[in-house]
Parts: structure tokens; C-alpha cells; sequence
């Protein structure tokens, strides 16, 4: 994970690094650092913990220069320490790094033979270490960089500055993306352009194993194969209102707030006013599809066992799920006709992009649905289709996850349309509910107050169990996924069928059990669970519409209602409470909501 940013400019650069490293926080905050050169002297600043801690330092201890690399960390080698914040120095060279390094220990050995000497725990300080040790070879910066980068194995994205020279910069990418931001005399390089968005909207994305060397006049870029490589230079809107709270006290709130809006949006970009639903491009052809591979990671991988349930049932496609950190591993056989199907909010997150690259070995199609459409996910995939949830910056994923609910709906419904598998009025019918999700998901924002209630009872407790049945089962675990992550409550999800075979021995006076379950199909045989666990002393959260309240809240600790709504369209709509408790037990904690405790937005490492 982690962010960089680097900047040749016309301009003191530490301001400027500070502001972009704000927007890069999202990508980890364990510490956070800069390294300028100003009058050819290379110096840096490093502090512990969350960015404000290096701009107090940088008050105290200012930093000069118009040429300056940042980082925002998420720890993977060695503790947040200051000596293990990056930037690291060696003699003449200053490195920051996404990404690992996989043959770090085969490199350091070889330069402690040489008898060079190591001061942090970071596979980070081993390419600074070996591009000086070039140098003092006498190989120019460029050679000894390129050089460097030529043994790396692993996932990077590189910026390096030099000692002597406050006109060059280097990048690099392998496995973890980078931005180069054009300006008037100026050059940036970022980990996304929303980092860049205040200096320039003019973007190049760096491809897989490219090197770029960068001055204020020039970039000159190397593909995987030592050619030079033009890469486009893209006019990027982003809109910079969307990065604030706008009157919210977190950006979480803000996000769970915007549903409404974001879901209209998605709603509009693939649905036509007489009803067709529309896939860009070509579109996917369903007739010549026997099966879906979905795989994602976490809150993503939630999304797509959720529309598991969509594609079965009313497309009656078969589909598998996997997380993509097993399945890449578990090297899966997949027959033809296989439709691989990718989620990622961000599109980086290394996991399902290693396991795309594993099915498209296997030539299947890749089709990825995700929130960045210049992510890594997004350009490899042969179709995207982006779920326009706007910038999530919370760490806990709320308006991503509904809107790629939202747009996997209207999928399973193409392809079911395409199969011949639903009538014309259950279509018709479909798409009337998908129309009215915006108004209901607002409805269900109204109820706010008793789901702050509810949240405070939440906030005593050591353990949560959330129960769901067939469709409220994966946001059951979503609903237990978001309490764990902001209020670092031990939660659990179960299906509610599945409690009396196991679980249910936890249930005491001391469990609370929050229980999603709409007034459906379901509905009884989730209450008969419910019995059980009030029988054995649980405390109920029934969160239900006002007939599943009027039937079964007798005796139950608190209920939460919502607005009754399509049997299909349940798990996008229980979101909504589902994140605002989560949300409120964390603010009666006290936590850091919009960057809990070890977590970053975009998980870029294996
Ligand atoms: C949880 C959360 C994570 C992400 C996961 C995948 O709130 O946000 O579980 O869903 O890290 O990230 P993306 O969707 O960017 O691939």
C-alpha cells in the first residue's frame, strides 16, 4: 500500500508535498515523510503516525526546495518508526516505495558482503542502498537506478531524487500503479491522480515495468524492454468538492449520506428511460456463458457473493465466489464458456489483480466492475464496467459497495433477460424497484436516530453476532465486516440456519445478535433462529420493515425499521443500516472512523 508523490517545481515543494501526502492518507497511516533538494543538498523529514505529525515537525524544522519525493506509509517490513519511515537516504540517494520488494534479503546479503551497512527493517532502504552503491561505482544516477531496478522483483512503484541534482527525478512501476502529472515547467509523479488533482489534470499512467526519468522539461520513458514508450497524456476531471466532508464530521457519514445520489447515478448510466439495461462496448454476451467466476477481496468479495444469489436465482447462471487470496492460489480449473467477473472499488487491490492475471492465462474474458476506471483492474480487464460511486475516501467501504450491488442487479438482469430465464412483467417489475431504490434508500437514512440508539447498546459490547438467511446472508457478514473494522468490535456473521450448529453455544445475556431480516419468504424461518437465541438469554437487534416489527419484535432488545422494498433488492437497501451502526458504535467509541486502527483504502500488497 502506501502513497508517494513527487514534484519538480517552480515553487518551495514541502507545502506541496504535505497536500498531496493529505490526499494519498487513504493508502496508510502509520508514518509519514518528505526529502527535498535544495542548493544540490539532500535532506528529509520523518514522523510517526498520522500526517499531521510530520507537518507539526515540519513547523519546527522546516524543509527547503523545488524538487521533493513524500510518502504516506502502511508498514509491511519493519514497525512505524521513525527510522523505518520512508523516505530512506543512502549517501546520495532518496527512494519511496509502494509495494515489496520480494528479493530484498538475496540483495541485502549481497551488499552486506560488499560491506555495505543497514539502518532500518525496510526492504525500502535496500534499493536506495544498492543505486548508491552503483554510483559509487561511478555509474550516473540514471544508470545506477535502471540498474537497481533491473534486479527488483516483487511489486513497486519507485520515485527517486538525488544529491546534486534538484533537476531529475525517477519512477518506476511494477505491480503498483503511478501517475506522472504534467505541469507548466513542472512534473509530478503520484500513486493516483487524485494526490495530483491540486497541481495539474493532465495525467499519464505509467505501464507495467516502465521507467520514467523525469525533469522539469522532459519525460522519458522505457517500456519492460528498454524501448522508448510514449504514454497518453489524458485530460482527467476530478472533481476537488468531492474530497471534503462537506459539513459531515467524517467522510463515512458523507458516504453513507450520498447513496441516494450515487446509486441514481449508477442506476442512469446503464439503465435506458424506457427500462433496457445497457453494458458499454459490446456488452456481454450471456447466451455463450455456462458459468461466473467472481472473486474479490473483502466488503468486494461481499458484493459478489450477494450477487451470487442474483445470478442463480434469477439468471440461473451457476457462479463460484472465491476471496482472491485463495483463489489465485488454489489454481482453480476453469472450463470453457466461464465468465470471470472482478470487483474492486479502487482496481489496485493486488489480490484480485494477481487473480485476474491468473484468468486471463487462462484466457478467459475478464469483465471487472470497479470504482477508478483508469485502475490496473479496469485496463486489463476486456469489459469495465465502473459503478460511478464517486472518491470513497473512508477506509470503510459504504457507497462502493452499494453501487456495485447496485450495477451487479442490473447485470444478473441482462443476463437473465438474454437467457430468456425471466418473463417481460418480472423484468418490468425488476426494474420498477431498481427506479425506487434512491427514494427508499433515503427513507432508510431517516432512521438514523434509532439506529444511533440502537448503536449505543452496540458500543458495550466485547462480541456481536449478525444472522442473516439466503440474501441477507452475505450482508450479514458485510454488516459484521464494517462493525469490526471502525468500532475494533469482535463481530461474527452466521447464517441464521446454521447457528444451532455450533455458534449458538456462544449465546449468553452478554451477546447481542443483530438479526437482518425483511418481511420475505424468509422471514419466518429467520424469526424461529431469532426464538432460539432470545430463548438462550441473546439480545436481539431486529433490524425489519413495520410487518416483520409488527410480527416479531416482542421481547427483542431494540428494533431498527426499515421501508419495506423488493424481495430482491433486500441486501442493498440493509446496507444502510447496517453501516450507520457501525458507524454510530464507532463514534461512541470514540474511534477513528475514517482511518481505523492497521487498515488502509487500497490494499496493494499480496
Ligand atoms: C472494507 C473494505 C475492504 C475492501 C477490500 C477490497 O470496508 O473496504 O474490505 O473492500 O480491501 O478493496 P477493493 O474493493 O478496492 O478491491
Amino acid at each position: 500500500m502506501c502513497g508517494i508523490v513527487g514534484v519538480l517545481g517552480n515553487h518551495e515543494v514541502a507545502p506541496i508535498l504535505v497536500e498531496a501526502l493529505k490526499r494519498l492518507e487513504y493508502r496508510g497511516y502509520d508514518s509519514a515523510g518528505i526529502a527535498t533538494v535544495d542548493n544540490s543538498k539532500l535532506d528529509r523529514r520523518r514522523a510517526v503516525g498520522k500526517l499531521v505529525n510530520l507537518s507539526d515537525l515540519l513547523v519546527h524544522e522546516p524543509l527547503a526546495g523545488k524538487s521533493g519525493i513524500g510518502h504516506t506509509r502502511w508498514a509491511t517490513h519493519g514497525a512505524p518508526n521513525v527510522t523505518n519511515a520512508h523516505p530512506h537516504q543512502a549517501g546520495k540517494v532518496a527512494v519511496v516505495h509502494n509495494g515489496i520488494i520480494e528479493n530484498f534479503r538475496e540483495l541485502r546479503s549481497e551488499l552486506a558482503d560488499a560491506g555495505v551497512k543497514f539502518v532500518t527493517e525496510t526492504d525500502t532502504e535496500t534499493v536506495a542502498l544498492l543505486t548508491y552503491h552503483h554510483m559509487n561505482a561511478g555509474m550516473s544516477p540514471v544508470d545506477a537506478a535502471k540498474k537497481t531496478l533491473s534486479r527488483l522483483e516483487g511489486a513497486f512503484a519507485l520515485a527517486f531524487l538525488f544529491d546534486g541534482h534538484d533537476d531529475l527525478m525517477i519512477a518506476a512501476r511494477k505491480g503498483s500503479p503511478l501517475a506522472i502529472g504534467y505541469g507548466t515547467g513542472e512534473m509530478f509523479v503520484g500513486s493516483d491522480a487524485i494526490a495530483l488533482s491540486p497541481m495539474t489534470d493532465r495525467i499519464s499512467y505509467l505501464e507495467e515495468g516502465d521507467i520514467a526519468v523525469i525533469t522539469r522539461s522532459s519525460v522519458e520513458i522505457t517500456d519492460v524492454n528498454g524501448s522508448l514508450a510514449n504514454r497518453a497524456i489524458k485530460q482527467i476531471q476530478i472533481d476537488a468538492t468531492r474530497i471534503d466532508k462537506a459539513g459531515h464530521k467524517h467522510f463515512m457519514a458523507k458516504e453513507i449520506a450520498e447513496q441516494p445520489g450515487v446509486i441514481g447515478q449508477a442506476l442512469s448510466h446503464y439503465m435506458s428511460d424506457t427500462g433496457e439495461i445497457l453494458l458499454p462496448g459490446e456488452g456481454v454476451d450471456f447466451t455463450q456463458i455456462d458459468r461466473i467466476t467472481m472473486v474479490a477481496c473483502g466488503t468486494a468479495a461481499y458484493a459478489c457473493l450477494t450477487a451470487k444469489y442474483w445470478f442463480e436465482q434469477i439468471a440461473r447462471i451457476p457462479v463460484e465466489v472465491d476471496v482472491a487470496s485463495e483463489f489465485r492460489y488454489r489454481e482453480p480449473p476453469i472450463p470453457g464458456r466461464t465468465l470471470a467477473l472482478f470487483v474492486s472499488q479502487s482496481g489496485e487491490t493486488a489480490d484480485t489483480l494477481a487473480a485476474l492475471r491468473y484468468c486471463e492465462g487462462k484466457a478467459q474474458t475478464i469483465l471487472s466492475v470497479v470504482n477508478v476506471p483508469e485502475s490496473s483492474i479496469a485496463r486489463e480487464s476486456d469489459l469495465t464496467l465502473p459503478i460511478y460511486a464517486g472518491v470513497e475516501v473512508g477506509v470503510a467501504s459504504t457507497k462502493a459497495f452499494t453501487c456495485q450491488l447496485t450495477v451487479l442487479f442490473m447485470l444478473a438482469l441482462k443476463a437473465a433477460q438474454q437467457r430468456g430465464a425471466l418473463s417481460d412483467e418480472a423484468f418490468a417489475d425488476h426494474v420498477s424497484a431498481l427506479r425506487g431504490l434512491p427514494s427508499v434508500i433515503n427513507a432508510a437514512l431517516e432512521k438514523n436516530g434509532e439506529i444511533r440508539d440502537a448503536a449505543q447498546k452496540l458500543s458495550h459490547a466485547q462480541d456481536v453476532l449478525f444472522l442473516g438467511r439466503g440474501r441477507m446472508f452475505p450482508m450479514a457478514h458485510e454488516a459484521a465486516l464494517k462493525l469490526k473494522e471502525i468500532s475494533y468490535i469482535h463481530a461474527e456473521a452466521y447464517a441464521s440456519g446454521e447457528l444451532k450448529h455450533g455458534p449458538i453455544a456462544l449465546i449468553d445475556e452478554n451477546m447481542p445478535v443483530v438479526v437482518l431480516a425483511p418481511y420475505d419468504t424468509l422471514f419466518d424461518k429467520t424469526v424461529s433462529n431469532m426464538q432460539e437465541v432470545m430463548a438462550r438469554k441473546g439480545k436481539v437487534i431486529l433490524i425489519s420493515d413495520s410487518e416483520g416489527l409488527a410480527e416479531a419484535s416482542e421481547g427483542v432488545w431494540a428494533t431498527i425499521e426499515m421501508p419495506r422494498i423488493s424481495e430482491a433488492l433486500g441486501p442493498i437497501l440493509y446496507a444502510i443500516p447496517s453501516q450507520l451502526l457501525a458507524y454510530h458504535t464507532a463514534v461512541a467509541k470514540g474511534t477513528d472512523v475514517d482511518q481505523p486502527r492497521n487498515l488502509a483504502k487500497s490494499v496493494t500488497v499480496e
